[in-house]
């Protein structure tokens, strides 16, 4: 079953308690965390000590998505913050390997996240240490941007390459799913889907979480 994780990214920042709880009664399966440090992406968001200060809220497990140059300096701190889940782009760090085996070093997750125009061979030969594949199908940095059809290939590929070599490693697809694209990305092949906006720009958070929870 495809699980969500919702980005508080586009979330009221002043009432962050109460719209992590809407999304724990909605049945959200992960808090998607997106970190942006305004170099590696032309934005800035938060970072550990948000990520802390929010950790006892809920036990949805946190995923952390590091939009952030060289993330290899700040592993410790967003595993200390709470991250369950802790992805970094594969054009963001230079030791790709290193990054991974850190990550897993603290007895959690390790995603590698890409960009549109990064191809899936990048990870041809790490696939084995990665847990999860974020891929990206906006252009990381904003919540509320548009899908990019031709993502659409990426993910079918790659849930190829996964059930041919019976890896295993989730999908999670990030940008742009909004209730009438989530279906498709499903049949694509994604395990887990990164809805923002398209929970947050809703009258009622919990109805629409749990209307992506049963596509
Ligand atoms: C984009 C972030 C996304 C974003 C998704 O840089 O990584 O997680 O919050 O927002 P929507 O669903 O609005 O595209
Ligand atoms: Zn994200």
């Amino acid at each position: 079953m495809t699980q969500i994780s919702p980005s508080i990214l586009s979330s009221d920042f002043a009432n962050l308690e109460e719209e992590i709880l809407l999304l724990e009664k909605g049945g959200a399966d992960y808090i998607h965390l997106d970190v942006m440090d305004g170099v590696f992406v032309p934005n800035i968001s938060f970072g550990p000590p948000v990520i802390k200060s929010i950790r006892g809220i809920t036990d949805i497990p946190f995923d952390v998505h590091l939009m952030v140059d060289r993330p290899e300096r700040y592993i410790k701190n967003f595993y200390e913050a709470g991250a369950d889940i802790i992805t970094v782009h594969q054009e963001a760090t230079t030791h790709l390997h290193r990054t991974l085996e850190e990550i897993k070093s603290y007895g959690i997750k390790a995603g590698v996240s890409l960009n549109p125009a990064t191809p899936l061979e990048t990870l041809e030969y790490i696939l084995e240490y990665i847990d999860m594949v974020l891929i990206m199908t906006v252009n990381p940095g904003f919540g509320g941007q548009k899908y990019i059809k031709s993502m659409d290939k990426k993910i079918a590929d790659l849930r190829k390459i996964i059930d041919n070599r019976n890896l295993d490693i989730s999908i999670e697809v990030d940008g742009g799913i909004k209730l009438d694209n989530a279906k498709d990305v499903i049949d694509l092949g994604a395990d887990i889907l990164v809805v923002g906006s398209g929970i947050f720009g809703a009258e009622d958070v919990v109805e629409r979480t749990k209307m992506f929870k049963n596509l």
